[in-house]
C-alpha cells in the first residue's frame, strides 16, 4: 500500500466513489459535524473501546480513548471509536470466559462491516485481552494494543495487599476467625485503590505482557499503571503509531509466527504467569494458523526459570515491575530463551525493541544467576483422570503436596461444594482430595474460576492452608494453592472425573507429571457404562451456540467455526 494512492485504503470503497452508497456515506459523516478534511484519503483507524461503568478495570478507558484520537489525528488518520461489549471480571457472570469468543466475534465483524483501515484494541481485563486479539487476528487489519495497565499498589495498615491473592489469604483467615469484620471493611477499602487491572501477576497483566511479547503494543506499555501519566502518552504513541502500521500494510499475521507464540509461552514463566494464558494462548495461536499444543508448556516450563518476583508466587506488585524496569527489562534478563528475531508492530525486532533496556531493582527483576525459581512454574500432568491433560501451578502450591496421594472429597456442582465444605459431619483431613466436577466449559458452563476450591473451615481452624483440590474449572492468576485444574476431557462430556466416586484413592504426582485414580480398568468400564450424558441448560440464544460449539480446555475453548484462517469476503457495498 503507497502513501501516494489513497484509493488503496479499504475505507475508499465506503467515503470515495462518486455514486449513490458513498453520497450516504459522506452526507451521514457531515451530519456528525466531519468535513472531506477530516477523513478523504485518509487511513480510517477502528478504536475497539471495551470501556464501560460496570468494568472497574477499564473505568480510565473513556478518557483515554481521547489520546489515542489525538495520535491518530496528529499522524494523519481518521479516529472512529466503536464501543464493544466489557468483559468485567468481578461482576459478569456465570463467568466471562463464557462470553470471550463472543466479544472476538464483535471484534472481528465490527473491523469487517465498517470503513476501518487499522485499529487499536483497548482493553486489559482478563478475557478482553485474547478476545480482542483474537478476533483482530481473524480480521488481519493493522492492529495494536493500548493494555489498560495495572492499578496501583492495595494498602491495608501500612501493608501491600495484592489484587486477588490477599483476599484469598485474608478471607482463609476470616473463616478461621483470625479476622474481624471491622478488619474486613478496611482491606475491602484499601484493596482497589485506582482504575486499572489487578495489580498481582494474575490472569490481566500475564495476558497484557504475552500480547506485548507477541509483538502488539509499544514496548513497555504493558507495565504502565492505568493512572500513571505515561498511560496517556503511550495511547497518544499508539494512535500514531497504528497510522503509520496502515501505509506500511503491517499487518498481524505479517507479525505472528511459530517463535512468537514461543516467546510467549517462555515469558509465561519468566513472569511467573497465570494458568488461564494456557487456554488463551492455545485459541490465540489458533486464529493465526498456529498450531501450539500442552506440550509446548510443559517443555517450556522445565527449561524456564521465573525471574519476575510478582505475586502471586514472588513478592512485589506490577507498580513495583515498572519502576524495576518493567516487560522490557525482563525480556532482557531472560533473552537466552527468546527468539529476538521476531517482528513487531513498531515494524522493529524484539531485540531492537528492548535493547536499551534496564533493570533498576535486582529483587524485583531478577537475573537468570539469581532467579525466584529455577524451572517448572507450571506442568501438565497426564493419567486416567485427565486423558487429554490438566495443569497445575506448582510454583503456587505448597511443595509438600506436589507428590500426594488422599482419599477423594467429590462434590458435583458448586452449590453442592457451597453446602456441604463447612458441614461438621464432612469426613474430610488434611490429606484429602477435593475434586469438583461439571465446572469446565460445557459444565458450568463457561469454565468458571472455581478451581481454587476454598478448605474447609475446620481444616483452617487446624493452621493447614493448603490442600489438593481438583476440578476441570479454572483458577484465578491471582489464586495460589495445589489446584489441579483444566482437566481434559470435562467430566460434564463423560471425561474420567465423571467416573470418581467418593472415597477413591488419588495420587498426584507433579514430577512424574502423572495424574491417576486408583480404580481398576474393569471397575472404570462398569462406571463408564452406567454414566449418561448431562442436559445443557440453555433452549436457546447464545448460551446454545456457545454449548454446541465450544471446544475442551486443551484446545484452548474458541468456537470450532471461528479457528484457522480462511479468507472471508468483505462486504458488497450497495
Ligand atoms: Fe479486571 Fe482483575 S478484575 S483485571
Amino acid at each position: 500500500m503507497s502513501e501516494k494512492d489513497p484509493k488503496s485504503l479499504r475505507s475508499y470503497r465506503w467515503y470515495g466513489p462518486d455514486d449513490l452508497r458513498s453520497f450516504g456515506h459522506r452526507s451521514r459523516a457531515a451530519s456528525m459535524g466531519c468535513t472531506q478534511a477530516d477523513y478523504a484519503g485518509k487511513p480510517v483507524i477502528a478504536i475497539i473501546n471495551t470501556w464501560g461503568d460496570i468494568n472497574p478495570c477499564h473505568s480510565h478507558l473513556r478518557e483515554r480513548a481521547e489520546d489515542v484520537k489525538r495520535g491518530v489525528w496528529q499522524a494523519g488518520g481518521f479516529p472512529v471509536e466503536m464501543p464493544a461489549f466489557t468483559l468485567g471480571e468481578t461482576f459478569q457472570k456465570p463467568t466471562t470466559m463464557m462470553y470471550r469468543n463472543l466479544l472476538a466475534m464483535e471484534t472481528e465483524e465490527l473491523l469487517r462491516s465498517y470503513p476501518a483501515d487499522g485499529c487499536v484494541l483497548m482493553g486489559g481485563c482478563d478475557k478482553t485481552t485474547p478476545a480482542l486479539m483474537m478476533g483482530a487476528i481473524s480480521m488481519n487489519l493493522p492492529a495494536i494494543y493500548v493494555p489498560a495497565g495495572p492499578m496501583l499498589r492495595g494498602n491495608w495498615h501500612g501493608q501491600i495487599l495484592g489484587s486477588g491473592s490477599d483476599v484469598s489469604k485474608y478471607w482463609a483467615e476470616r473463616r478461621a476467625g483470625n479476622i474481624d469484620l471491622r478488619a474486613w471493611t478496611e482491606i475491602e477499602d484499601g484493596i482497589a485503590r485506582s482504575a486499572g487491572t489487578c495489580m498481582t501477576m494474575g490472569t490481566a497483566s500475564t495476558m497484557t505482557s504475552l500480547t506485548e511479547v507477541l509483538g502488539f503494543t509499544l514496548p513497555g506499555a504493558t507495565s504502565i499503571p492505568a493512572v500513571d501519566a505515561n498511560h496517556p502518552k503511550m495511547a497518544n504513541r499508539s494512535g500514531r503509531r497504528v497510522v503509520e502500521m496502515v501505509w506500511e500494510d503491517l499487518k498481524p499475521r505479517d507479525i505472528l509466527r511459530e517463535a512468537s507464540f514461543n516467546n510467549a509461552i517462555a515469558a509465561v514463566f519468566g513472569l511467573g504467569g497465570s494458568t488461564n494464558s494456557v487456554i488463551h494462548l492455545l485459541a490465540v495461536a489458533g486464529r493465526a494458523g498456529i498450531k501450539i499444543t500442552l506440550e509446548h508448556f510443559d517443555q517450556f516450563s522445565k527449561k524456564t526459570p521465573m525471574l519476575a518476583n510478582i505475586r502471586p508466587s514472588g513478592k512485589y506488585l506490577m507498580e513495583d515491575f515498572y519502576y524495576a524496569g518493567g516487560l522490557p527489562a525482563l525480556l532482557k534478563a531472560m533473552s537466552p530463551h527468546l527468539d529476538l528475531t521476531c517482528l513487531t508492530i513498531t515494524g522493529k525486532t524484539l531485540r531492537e525493541n528492548i535493547a536499551s533496556a534496564e533493570i533498576y531493582n535486582s529483587d524485583v527483576i531478577r537475573s537468570l544467576d539469581s532467579p525466584v525459581l529455577t524451572s517448572g512454574g507450571l506442568a501438565i500432568l497426564y493419567g486416567n483422570l485427565a486423558p487429554n491433560g490438566a495443569v497445575i501451578k506448582a510454583s503456587a502450591a505448597e511443595p509438600r503436596l506436589l507428590k500426594h496421594t488422599g482419599r477423594a472429597i467429590v462434590f458435583d456442582s458448586f452449590d453442592e461444594l457451597n453446602a456441604r465444605l463447612d458441614d461438621p459431619a464432612l469426613d474430610v483431613d488434611a490429606n484429602s482430595v477435593l475434586v469438583l466436577r461439571n465446572a469446565g466449559p460445557k459444565g458450568a458452563p463457561g469454565m468458571p474460576e472455581w478451581g481454587n476450591l476454598q478448605l474447609p473451615q475446620k481444616i483452617l481452624k487446624t493452621g493447614v492452608r493448603d490442600m489438593v483440590r481438583i476440578s476441570d474449572a479454572r483458577m484465578s492468576g491471582t489464586s495460589y494453592g495445589a489446584c489441579v485444574l483444566h482437566v481434559s476431557p470435562e467430566s460434564f462430556v463423560g471425561g474420567p472425573l465423571a467416573l470418581l466416586k467418593e472415597g477413591d484413592i488419588i495420587e498426584l504426582d507433579v514430577p512424574a507429571r502423572q495424574l491417576n485414580m486408583h480404580v481398576n480398568e474393569d471397575e472404570l468400564a462398569r462406571r463408564r457404562a452406567a454414566w449418561r450424558p448431562n442436559e445443557g441448560i440453555y433452549p436457546r440464544g447464545y448460551g446454545k451456540l456457545f454449548m454446541e460449539h465450544i471446544k475442551q480446555a486443551h484446545e484452548g475453548c474458541d468456537f470450532d467455526f471461528l479457528e484457522g484462517t480462511e479468507p472471508i469476503p468483505e462486504p458488497e457495498i450497495h
